[in-house]
């Protein structure tokens, strides 16, 4: 018996998710930092999640993007009813959810799109359903607009091609739910490793994540390795893909790869440096670093920025901080690597943001070093410490903030129940701020002035420690007070009381 809907897992839900690089302003930021032109995300802009799994993600950033008009769909009808109640508890009349699969979702009522993403989508539909994918971005892409495409990639999972064929082929021989199935398939994969030798000896990673595999719970398994269509694919044949609808590779939407490529070895980046097709570079690129998950943003016909024009974009770009300055650590720990950070400087950055967004233009008229500064340096520093998670793009004074408010209640609320939903929504950055169970859980506690002991007693049932206990609410206050600040308008009335001197 065959589990799968047009070749996809339908039996199991998935986890609920979200993506940083894929929220709009990051997006945006992106773009203008590898010099390509950004669609304008302002005064409001249409985004567009195809295969939106339970809607987490895309219901967090039409929360903390009122006016942006979110669309998506999900052909799973527990994702599409999920995310369906989401968006109504939490009041989000700016997204629009459908149950369409992807043959009948481009005909539908819809707008033409600023931007249209795809995350985990790509390397587990067949090319029939990538066909389609193409198709409705050949038709609903904007002008100007952009593709962010998050997809498995070779050589990256070069090794793992055979435990996943090993896992499936087991599970295809058994009948009955995959509750049961899944976790016999990767029983029956460890019992081939620990046979020895053959392929897991020549293939270590695959042994390694085949260790990590048996943690997992079957909602991530069933949907990452059994689908009946389990693709990585080279980023030159998904550029050739794309290219057959007139769109180009622009950036990584991940601006840790922008700015990691520094901490490559030098041998690799002068290999780099001597390819001059974008193409062919970034397939070097997988080979040098060996990735295995590309996020890639492609538009039609990028518009390149003079270094001028980046550079007055980038000045007038404003940031809010996330982290405080003692917290900042000494090196950026990227996916490439480790780049130094000039500390002083980025204390200074650091400690002129604490009373709000600011420009790069503003932090040099504040500080004498700030404004002493090359123009460039002060735009990169701001740029690799976005890269790093303690900044964030700002979307300005005076975001309506009720919407990221409704939905964070929802949030926190269900914390009771589950640890499902493991972020809130900011409508000052129009992103996700993690927190953990305990710290939601606790903001819970304190914004609705519950019993403490009731709290402590939540905190406990989920797996807190007494230590944990005591010392999380002072890392709440101190580690994570700058996330604190930039949620206020978005997690009242718990936080109107907070003051970013308040620790
Ligand atoms: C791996 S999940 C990714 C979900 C989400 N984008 C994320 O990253 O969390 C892939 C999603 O695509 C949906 N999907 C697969 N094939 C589809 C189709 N033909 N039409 C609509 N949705 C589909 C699945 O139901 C599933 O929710």
């Amino acid at each position: 018996m065959q589990p799968w809907t047009d070749g996809y897992v339908t039996e199991v839900p998935y986890t609920a998710g979200h993506h940083a690089a894929m929220m709009p302003r990051n997006l945006a930021l992106a773009l203008l930092s590898a010099g390509i032109r950004p669609p304008d995300l302002e005064p409001g802009f249409t985004y567009c999640e195809l295969g939106f799994g339970r809607g987490f993600s895309l219901a967090l950033t039409a929360a903390a993007n009122p006016t942006g008009r979110f669309y998506g769909n999900d052909f799973n009808p527990d994702h599409v009813g999920e995310a369906a109640a989401l968006a109504l508890r939490a009041g989000l009349d700016n997204l629009t959810v459908s149950g369409c699969d992807f043959a009948g979702y481009r005909d539908e009522d819809l707008p033409a799109f600023d931007i249209i993403a795809l995350h985990g989508i790509w390397s587990w539909v067949d090319a029939g359903q990538r066909a389609l994918l193409l198709d409705f971005i050949r038709h609903r892409l904007k002008p100007g607009g952009l593709v962010y495409l998050g997809y498995n990639v070779l050589p990256g999972w070069s090794q793992h091609l055979g435990l996943r064929r090993l896992m499936l082929d087991r599970l295809l021989a058994e009948d009955g739910p995959l509750s049961r199935r899944i976790p016999a398939a990767v029983a029956f994969a460890q019992s081939v490793a620990r046979a020895g030798g053959g392929y897991f000896a020549a293939n270590p990673q695959a042994a390694q994540r085949l260790e990590l595999l048996a943690g997992r719970p079957v909602a991530y398994l069933a949907h990452e390795y059994f689908n009946q269509t389990w693709e990585p694919h080279y980023s030159a044949d998904v550029a050739a893909d794309l290219a057959g609808i007139g769109l180009t590779l622009a950036a990584s939407a991940l601006l840790a790869d922008q700015i990691g490529l520094e901490a490559l070895p030098s041998d690799a980046r002068a290999l780099l440096a001597a390819e001059s097709d974008p193409v062919r570079r970034e397939s070097l690129l997988d080979f040098l670093t060996n990735q295995p998950f590309r996020r890639d943003i492609y538009v039609r016909a990028p518009h390149p920025l003079s270094a001028e024009e980046r550079q007055a974009r980038l000045w007038h770009q404003p940031f809010l901080r996330l982290t405080a300055p003692e917290f900042l650590p000494s090196t950026l720990a990227f996916p490439r690597g480790e780049i130094p950070l000039e500390r002083d400087l980025a204390t200074l950055v650091l400690e002129t943001l604490e009373s709000g967004p600011a420009t790069a233009a503003e932090l040099a008229q504040g500080s004498g070093v700030l404004a002493d500064l090359p123009a460039d340096r002060l735009t990169d520093l701001l740029l690799a410490l976005t890269a790093g998670d303690h900044l964030a793009p700002a979307t300005g004074i005076g975001t309506d903030a009720r919407a990221a408010r409704r939905f964070n209640a929802e949030v926190l609320a269900r914390s009771q129940r589950d640890d499902d939903y493991g972020a809130l929504a900011c409508a000052a950055t129009g992103g996700a701020i993690e927190f953990d169970r305990i710290e939601r859980l606790l903001l819970l506690a304190e914004r609705s002035g519950a019993d403490p002991v009731r709290f402590a007693a939540d905190a406990l049932a989920h797996g807190a420690s007494l230590d944990d206990l005591a010392a999380r609410p002072r890392g709440l206050k101190r580690r994570r007070q700058p996330r604190l600040f930039a949620l206020a308008d978005s997690l009242q009335p718990w936080s109107a009381a907070e003051s970013p001197g308040q620790c």
